[in-house]
């Protein structure tokens, strides 16, 4: 048991925890072995191995599978997935999409890569995800897509959002990159918008490699479209003669698929031991007054990429920030703030795109009024739970989150 007049680490006493959390080990011998049976064939056969290849193929169907059918593609990151889903869309330039408030920037530079403008939505008010009033309060007579962005894998509450997209005529991408194995209404996440970007690079809840993305969608004609943009336009699916249409070289390549496979196979097991590190974590601190795990939207799973800790701070004498660097200095790994609005970034602001042309803006900066995100921001801190936690883990966390809020408890 926790005393109450326990001295805080941060002011120099004891930490809960000394020794540092487990790493994931998300790469095994698994992975080396499949990366090496890659480089036997090419050493075998005398052939390189290349790209869009039988692993790829087999690695994209069994990853559709996983949702349920549909069409997938493997990308070299998830940022490249999201840009292939908003040029499948084939937007005029100008045209407005909602976009999340807290994300990525790789969740909103693509938007603008395709010459549309982002509109930031504000959250739901108490996670940091968007909600379908904030949304609908975004849209204007110029937009035509929105993106929304689960983020730590907390399903957004989509059934509003695509009825709104419904009425109005707007696609619905889902910028899944941290919510692979997240649930909504019985589906899983990625498969309710009209497309879904998913990221794979090493720090996901499963990896193609050190860096990978992928790209889904169960509209086969909205597939052909991203397939061309993620291959420098080629004809696929199309009798003409040569490349029609800009477009990238976004390609995967063999040796990721070959990996992908390996780990998609680990991913229910990874999505199942984070959710049931953080229903513990949960359930430890069940008796706190002041913190919690933060509050999921009803029949949904989240997949927990971090888990998201809120604070009712008007029972505390301090605020979060003190309070988390409070949890962290106990030797728990606690990211104070998850401040990552794109709309403050310099190249936003600044309108950094096109030369100094500002393109696809023609109005200066405004910063966007995102009351709910600062007040949500000002509630809520991150814990970076991950699949290889032990009772250990989960035990030390709970007894320093008690600690630190005996602490500091009005
Ligand atoms: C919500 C979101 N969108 C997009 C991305 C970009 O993915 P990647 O880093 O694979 O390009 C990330 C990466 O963390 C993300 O969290």
């Amino acid at each position: 048991m926790v005393k109450s007049d326990e001295k805080l680490a941060i002011d120099g006493g004891k930490a809960v925890r000394g020794k540092p959390f487990p790493p994931r080990r998300l790469f095994g011998d698994e992975e080396k072995a499949a990366a090496v049976e890659v480089f036997d064939e090419a050493i075998t056969t005398g052939q390189a191995f290349g790209y869009a290849g039988p692993r790829e193929q087999a690695y994209e169907k069994e990853f559709a599978e996983r949702l349920g059918g549909g069409f997938a593609k493997g990308v070299n990151s998830g940022t490249s997935a999201l840009l292939a889903a908003i040029a499948a869309l084939e937007l005029e330039p100008g045209s407005e999409i909602v976009c999340p408030p807290i994300t990525d920037p790789g969740g909103v530079m693509p938007i603008v890569m395709m010459n549309c403008i982002p509109v930031p939505a504000d959250t739901n008010g108490f996670s940091f995800n968007v909600g379908a009033e904030q949304v609908a309060a975004a849209v204007t007579d110029r937009t035509r897509a929105i993106v929304v962005a689960p983020i730590f894998g907390e399903p957004v509450d989509m059934d509003p959002i695509l009825e709104l997209a419904r009425e109005k005529g707007l696609a619905v991408v889902e910028d899944a990159a941290q919510a692979h194995g997240a649930v909504y209404h019985g589906r899983p996440v990625g498969t309710h918008g009209d497309i879904a970007a998913f990221s794979t690079m090493f720090g996901k809840h499963y990896a193609s490699g050190g860096q990978g993305g992928i790209f889904f969608t169960q509209n086969e004609d909205l597939f052909w479209k991203a397939r061309r943009f993620m291959d420098r336009g080629k004809p696929f699916r199309t009798d003409e003669p040569n490349n029609v249409r800009l477009g990238l070289n976004l390609n995967s390549d063999e040796l990721s698929a070959a990996i992908g496979r390996v780990q998609l196979k680990k991913l229910p097991w990874i999505i199942e031991r984070r959710q049931a590190v953080a229903a513990a974590v949960a359930d430890g601190i069940k008796s706190l007054q002041t913190v919690a795990l933060g509050k999921i939207i009803p029949d949904a799973q989240a997949s927990y990429w971090h888990t998201r800790m809120t604070l009712d701070t008007d029972k505390l004498t301090v605020d979060k920030d003190a309070f988390a660097e409070a949890v962290k200095a106990e030797g728990i790994p606690v990211g104070v703030s998850y401040r990552h609005i794109p709309a403050e970034h310099i190249w936003f602001r600044s309108r950094n795109t096109y030369g100094s042309s500002g393109y696809p803006w023609t109005a200066p900066y405004e910063p966007p009024n995102l009351p709910n995100c600062e007040a949500v921001l000002a509630r809520n801190f991150l814990i970076s739970i991950h699949e290889n936690w032990t009772d250990k883990e989960i035990a030390d966390t709970v007894a320093a989150l008690t600690k630190v809020e005996k602490a500091f408890l009005k």
